[in-house]
């Protein structure tokens, strides 16, 4: 501003035909008190500019910009990572991480993002995966040691079948997750894939990671097996294959899409929902999968519908409020997200997940070797099944799966039949 002051006053004064020469004299009163002026004025300036844009800087860090600025948009991942493990981490600690580069591409992509909300150009719901989510050695791994030892993990889950008496079936499962580290502990289990002694790498054929054909391990001497599925003859681009971390098991480790089955089986094990509804568990989730267009509509749906199942009931009061706090917690018709759209790699029920890979079709190529699902075994035993005494009962060294109703048919997947709703 300066500058183009004195440029316009010379202009001013040459056309009046009295050029000026640019003279500043310190001994002159008024000239000091200009240049102590603008030496104030300017430190001022800067003050108040570093000030702003620390804080500014800070504001597009934070929680609140990423998760509520666009408020539609985002608001499927802000309340499902609101109930997540790690509703306190910031967003940007798992998806942008320290360093200048990924802070300017972050920014860069933001314009973008500004531009898309503005003229509603956003695809609905948010597709997943990220395409370029930062390596989770520089994300997870801040916080997360991979050479953790974990050791054995005891887990419950509670399930309950869609009968007339919505009659328990939960399972305690001891998973083997191992370690990867070897003087802490066996290098084996389910995190024997993030070991550094050797590398997994993959070749996924479909946007969502579902399919998995083609496998490749490296060892530490530098001994290759490729796993292939008989049915991919393909050849594979090396820019196409990823090598497994974190993400690939716990791809939803903030955003947490309950499936209706297992927040209604929750909510029936609180006591939330009263078990003793007849069919309230095949009711429930029949509600709360309905095509809604939006939350008020749901809500609406969900209570005029117990209620015609259950007239005059005072059962019913508690279980529409637990059922339409489920909804709102998880299902998005505005983004049309819910978690249908966000398949979870960690297990096999509902999911692909490790049978993407484990699914007894992957031989090696000397065909000595396949990555396998049917010896149970391999990465968990089950301590016990059922409901009241025979789920009491553990038995250390692992039980035979006892699939409810009908024996459980090798010959099938779990998540051909089971996908997490009714
Ligand atoms: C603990 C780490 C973590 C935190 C914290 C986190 N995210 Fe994520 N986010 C992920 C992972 C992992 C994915 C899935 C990436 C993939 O599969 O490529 C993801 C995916 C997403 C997606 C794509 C849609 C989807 O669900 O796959 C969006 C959008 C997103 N996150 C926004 C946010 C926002 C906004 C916040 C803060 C309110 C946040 N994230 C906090 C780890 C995190
Ligand atoms: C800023 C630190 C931080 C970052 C970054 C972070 N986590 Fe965590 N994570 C934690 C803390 C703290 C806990 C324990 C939370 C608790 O038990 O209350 C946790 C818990 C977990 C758990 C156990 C969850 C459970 O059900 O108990 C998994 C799995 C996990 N993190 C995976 C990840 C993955 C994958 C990423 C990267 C996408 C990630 N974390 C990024 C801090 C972090
Ligand atoms: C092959 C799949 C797989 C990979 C890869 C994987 N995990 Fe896990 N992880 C699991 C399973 C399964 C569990 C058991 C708990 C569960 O089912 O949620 C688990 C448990 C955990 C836990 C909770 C147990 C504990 O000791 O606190 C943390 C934290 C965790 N993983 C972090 C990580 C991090 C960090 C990475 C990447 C370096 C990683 N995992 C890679 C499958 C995997
Ligand atoms: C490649 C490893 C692997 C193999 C092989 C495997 N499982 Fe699992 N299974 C898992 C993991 C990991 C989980 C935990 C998932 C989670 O925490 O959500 C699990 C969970 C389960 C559960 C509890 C699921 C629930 O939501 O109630 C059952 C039951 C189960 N497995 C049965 C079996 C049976 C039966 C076989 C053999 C036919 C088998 N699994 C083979 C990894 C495996
Ligand atoms: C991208 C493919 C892939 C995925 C996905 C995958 N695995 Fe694996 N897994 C492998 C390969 C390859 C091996 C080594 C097979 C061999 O050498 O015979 C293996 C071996 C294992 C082993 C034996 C490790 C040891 O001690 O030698 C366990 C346990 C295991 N996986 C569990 C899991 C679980 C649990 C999941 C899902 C949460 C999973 N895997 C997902 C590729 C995969
Ligand atoms: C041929 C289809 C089919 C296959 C394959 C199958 N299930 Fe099931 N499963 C069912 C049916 C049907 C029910 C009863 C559902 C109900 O009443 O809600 C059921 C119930 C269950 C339940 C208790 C209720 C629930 O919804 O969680 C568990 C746990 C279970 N199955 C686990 C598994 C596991 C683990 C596998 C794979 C090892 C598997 N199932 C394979 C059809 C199947």
């Amino acid at each position: 501003m300066v500058v183009v002051g004195m440029w316009l006053h010379r202009k001013d004064m040459r056309l009046a035909g009295k050029p000026v020469p640019l003279v500043i004299d310190l001994s002159r009163a008024q000239d000091r008190r200009i240049l102590g002026y603008f030496t104030g004025g300017s430190v001022l300036f800067l003050m108040v500019t570093a000030i702003g844009s620390y804080y500014s800087y800070q504001f597009t860090e934070s929680v609140e910009f990423c998760g509520k600025a666009c408020h539609i948009v985002m608001e499927p991942e802000q309340v499902t990572y609101q109930h997540s493990p790690h509703a306190r981490v910031s967003c940007v600690e798992c998806h942008i991480g320290p360093g200048a580069e990924w802070f300017v591409k972050a920014k860069l992509s933001g314009l973008y993002q500004v531009y898309a909300y503005a003229f509603d150009k956003f695809p609905r719901p948010v597709p997943t995966p990220i395409k370029n989510l930062r390596p989770a050695q520089d994300t997870c791994e801040h916080c997360h040691w991979p050479e953790k030892f974990s050791g054995d993990i005891v887990r419950s889950y509670t399930h309950f079948l869609s009968d007339a008496t919505n009659t328990e079936y939960s399972l305690r499962v001891m998973l083997k997750v191992g370690g990867a580290n070897p003087r802490r502990g066996p290098v084996a289990g389910i995190h024997w894939h993030v070991s550094k002694d050797h590398k997994v790498e993959y070749l996924a054929t479909d946007e969502k990671r579902l399919q998995i054909p083609w496998v490749r391990l490296t060892t530490k001497d530098g001994q290759v097996t490729e796993f292939r599925s008989p049915s991919f003859t393909n050849a594979v681009n090396p820019a196409d294959v990823r090598v497994m971390d974190c993400i690939d098991c716990h791809n939803r480790p903030a955003h947490i899409y309950k499936k209706p089955n297992d927040a209604v089986d929750l909510a029936l094990a609180l006591g939330t929902i009263d078990r003793g509804l007849l069919s309230v568990r095949s009711n429930a989730t029949y509600l709360l999968t309905q095509p809604y267009a939006s939350v008020a509509e749901a809500m609406t749906a969900i209570a005029s519908g117990m209620e015609e199942r259950y007239p005059g009931d005072d059962r019913v009061k508690p279980a529409v409020a637990a059922l339409q706090q489920i909804y709102r917690e998880n299902f998005f018709p505005a983004m049309r997200a819910t978690w249908r759209e966000y398949p979870e790699h960690i297990g096999h029920k509902d999911w692909p997940g490790c049978v993407r890979c484990h699914d007894d079709n992957h031989p090696s190529a000397d065909g000595q070797k396949n990555i396998g699902f049917k010896d149970c075994h391999t990465c968990h035993e089950i301590l016990s099944q059922g409901a009241g005494p025979d789920l009491m009962n553990l038995t250390p060294g692992g039980q035979e799966f006892n699939h409810p109703l009908e024996p459980y048919d090798p010959e099938f997947k779990c998540h051909d039949c089971h996908t997490g709703g009714p």
